[in-house]
């Protein structure tokens, strides 16, 4: 059976999409607007797995191998590695490992199912995030929640095939939405890594170079990498384009739903 009814397979296919044919865990009722990536009424429940894995094998031309882990003089990082959720969370609270901690409103430790079968990796909070020290609260947000229904996924309540975990490579807003400089990046990387190590999800999504810098140490275009299963501590890694980007860019909007579909197809490979 099709993931797409006949109107669905023609309009992607007439805009240049690749169909993704397997049997999908959250059927689509409704028509996905790919300019918008809205869809109209939240996925209904999953429907049952394959029984045999579906191979990605054709999309896996190339693995980026393992990063290197970073040097950790003081033993911070391997302090934060052993931490579980409550001390983490107590830990980026109080964090002050650099400066950033002098112009944040709240930190914004991450959302979302803390089994979830996926985990969004994006940049940094901006202004709405930093005052309600949640990640993706503002317009970029919108259109990840969107394109995440599209998929049946969800930061809510749910099982866990069908919720997300959302963390930012920064805990705390960069003043005036600035880049991350590398020493914050790097001050706050055990964060991160220690949120994926007790989430163990099933498939990563990182969102924007800085994500990528982060967990597979490239700093090559996302244009470069995208379209191709990483791996990140054993864990498939797709590359994609970040939300506000794409808010800017409408035409790579198609680009991305690709890689969600490409990552669906890594997951269920699994
Ligand atoms: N952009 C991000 O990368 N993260 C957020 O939380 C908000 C905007």
């Amino acid at each position: 059976m099709s993931l797409w009814d006949a109107r669905q397979t023609a309009m992607l296919k007439a805009m240049g999409l690749r169909v993704w044919a397997p049997s999908p865990p959250a059927p689509l009722d409704a028509e996905i607007d790919v300019a918008t990536m809205q869809a109209p009424e939240p996925a209904p429940q999953p429907a049952p797995r394959r029984a045999a894995p579906v191979s990605v094998a054709e999309v896996l031309p190339q693995v980026a191998p393992q990063p290197a882990p970073r040097e950790d003089a003081d033993g911070r990082s391997a302090t934060i590695a052993a931490m579980d959720w409550p001390a983490l969370r107590e830990s980026v609270a109080a964090c002050r490992a650099c400066g950033l901690c002098e112009s944040r409103k709240n930190t914004v430790f991450g959302v979302g199912n803390e089994q979830a079968h996926w985990m969004i990796v994006g940049e940094a909070p901006g202004e709405n995030e930093d005052l309600q020290g949640e990640p993706f609260v503002g317009q970029a947000g919108k259109l990840l929640d969107n394109m995440l229904l599209a998929l049946g996924l969800s930061r809510g309540e749910g099982p866990p095939e069908q919720q997300v975990y959302i963390a930012n490579t920064l805990k705390c807003r960069p003043p005036r939405n600035r880049n991350p400089e590398p020493d914050e990046l790097a001050r706050c990387e055990p964060y991160l890594d220690r949120q994926i190590a007790l989430v163990k999800p099933r498939v990563i999504l990182a969102m924007g170079r800085f994500a990528v810098q982060s967990l597979l140490r490239s700093s090559e275009p996302i244009g470069r990498l995208r379209g191709r299963v990483h791996q990140y501590q054993g864990v498939p890694l797709v590359v994609t384009y970040h939300p506000a980007y794409l808010l800017r860019n409408l035409p790579d909007k198609a680009r991305a739903w690709e890689d969600l579909c490409l990552a669906r197809e890594a997951m269920a490979s699994r």
